[in-house]
């Protein structure tokens, strides 16, 4: 076996440890007893009451009455698979990230797609963005990169992530809609919050319906920071490119699909595993020298904003491929915990405000989610390298750390956890130059809402845009408040009235009075018809 294929195996050797199988035992209590009877409850007399000392009974209905843990307070719907993330190059002049230094390492990587708005049972063919997370499992530790399938979001600062949601979600007085974006509610807050303006082009545009997860582009939407051995800095965007290339269903088909088949999109991972079609995406990274932080027309920090393929090229620099379903969903699919904080050497944060907000979000949430401090044991979130720290007890630990100490600084114990130096792995923050006032306020920087909204219409062909059109009028077509129509309508027109025509006359709002375009520039790379199609050999 050569060294790329071990590296690799070891998820799965760590996995395949805590697997049972059940084939061929006899059934035994939790405790190891053998039992004798699963049909019928311990009772006084044959048609007597069932006894409180039938302790097969107690146990086997109180593990059913605590089987559901919460579903994800977004995100819930979602399908996973493993794989191996390879570099065909060397990154080392801009990160000293191991995993993306040596082209003959294999990583072992677990990804999950999942819709955003509907709950864990909804449909997978509804217009809504997609995840599209990753845990790279590599000798340095996890490193997750949590993406989406468009490179914006809605929000710029992670403090408005909660009204966010509470509007996309179901309304809370009837628990409609399921799955779907089309309501009084998130309209209101797209028309409220009109940083949301690009996003909610790309929502409209076909990346919202794809095909098949395997069909999808995938992004990090922050800016990241890459930092090689001298210290040197790159600010960075991450792209997944799928090798079969970008597609997507029409809306039609759409809902058509939600009906007969809701988990269209997992069926389709599943098969294709299955019958050895891996679905391959190529990583991408576009990089910007620290120095040429103030060069562009936009904030680079700015969350609503991406960076023109056509200024800043995508750089691809390897490649993923998932070559194995999961065995147990619970226990993988469900149990992983993503984070877009868990980083290794050479990958570091932004100032972006979103992000910082995230950096909290994520273990917060999986606290509750997955029942306390501990789901980093859970076999799916281990890291393959050894982990070593004061961290003790706590619900449900199953490590025994041994020996009297557990704190650090100490002299009754040698050999205690050490911090590592730099030279020896130990992760070091950037040093990044910082210095204001502490301020509650939105940059300036950050004020521009419409004109890479406009710059994805100009992008978009004849076909995209007439399906922009069409969904933008079903959906306000839906919103019952014709006031919040209107002002969705009026918004709009900062983009294009072009677009906002053709849509007041659909729905019945009145034209709005014409507006210049927001920009006249365009991206050819943004239209599905230009999306790399041909992998790298
Ligand atoms: C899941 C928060 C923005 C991608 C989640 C979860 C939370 C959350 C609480 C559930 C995690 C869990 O239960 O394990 C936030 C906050 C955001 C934000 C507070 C903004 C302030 C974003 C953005 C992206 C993103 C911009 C894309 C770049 C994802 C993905 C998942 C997720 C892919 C699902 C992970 C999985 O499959 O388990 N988010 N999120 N989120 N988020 Fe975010």
């Amino acid at each position: 076996e050569n060294r790329n294929d071990s590296n690799v195996n070891k998820k799965q050797e760590q996995l395949d440890q805590f697997k049972v199988d059940d084939h061929g035992k006899k059934m035994t209590t939790n405790q190891g007893l053998k039992v004798s009877e699963d049909e019928f409850s311990l009772k006084a007399g044959v048609r007597g009451p069932t006894l409180m000392e039938d302790f097969h009974f107690r146990e086997k209905m109180t593990h059913f009455d605590h089987e559901r843990i919460p579903e994800r307070v977004v995100h819930a719907r979602g399908f996973a698979a493993h794989g191996e993330f390879q570099v065909y190059e060397s990154m080392k002049e801009f990160t000293m990230a191991k995993f993306l230094n040596d082209p003959s390492k294999k990583t072992p990587v677990f990804v999950r797609f999942s819709t955003v708005q509907g709950s864990r049972g909804s449909a997978e063919t509804v217009r809504d963005v997609r995840g599209f997370a990753t845990k790279f499992y590599t000798e340095e530790g996890n490193y997750d990169l949590v993406g989406n399938n468009m490179p914006v979001f809605f929000i710029q600062d992670a403090i408005k992530f909660p009204d966010l949601i509470h509007a996309v979600k179901p309304e809370p007085h009837n628990e409609m809609p399921q799955g779907a974006s089309a309501h009084d509610t998130f309209y209101d807050f797209v028309a409220n919050n009109q940083e949301s303006a690009h996003m909610v082009m790309w929502q409209m545009s076909d990346r919202a319906i794809p095909r098949s997860f395997r069909m999808m582009e995938g992004f990090g939407v922050h800016t990241f920071r890459f930092v090689n051995e001298q210290g040197k800095a790159h600010f960075v965007k991450f792209h997944w490119k799928p090798v079969l290339g970008v597609h997507s269903l029409v809306w039609d088909e759409a809902q058509k699909i939600s009906g007969k088949d809701p988990d269209f999109h997992r069926r389709d991972l599943y098969e294709s595993i299955e019958s050895g079609q891996y679905p391959e995406f190529e990583l991408g990274v576009q990089l910007i020298p620290e120095e040429e932080e103030f060069r562009f027309d936009f904030d680079i920090l700015d969350p609503t904003k991406l960076w023109p393929e056509e200024e800043v090229p995508v750089k691809i620099i390897g490649k993923m491929t998932l070559n194995r379903n999961v065995d147990n969903v619970f226990a993988e699919t469900e149990q992983v915990a993503f984070h877009p904080g868990h980083v290794v050497p050479g990958i570091d944060f932004t100032n972006d405000p979103l992000l910082q907000g995230r950096l909290f979000s994520y273990t917060d949430t999986q606290l509750l989610r997955l029942g306390g401090p501990n789901f980093h044991e859970l076999p799916i979130n281990r890291p393959v390298c050894p982990f070593h720290n004061n961290q003790r007890d706590g619900f449900g630990r199953q490590t025994i750390n041994i020996g009297q100490v557990n704190y650090h600084k100490n002299s009754l114990a040698q050999n205690t956890p050490e911090p590592a130096a730099p030279e020896e792995g130990g992760y070091v923050h950037y040093q990044e130059k910082v210095d204001g006032r502490k301020i509650q306020a939105r940059s300036d920087s950050f004020k521009d809402h419409f004109s890479q909204a406009t710059m994805f219409w100009n992008s978009m062909t004849p076909p995209e845009k007439q399906h922009i059109i069409d969904a933008l009028t079903f959906e306000l077509g839906k919103v019952k408040s014709p006031d919040v129509r209107q002002q969705v309508v009026d918004m709009f027109a900062n983009v294009s009235m072009e677009l906002v025509t053709p849509v007041a006359e659909g729905i019945g709002a009145r034209v709005p009075e014409p507006r210049e375009p927001a920009s006249t520039k365009s991206s050819p790379a943004l239209s599905m018809a230009n999306t790399v199609k041909t992998p790298r050999t």
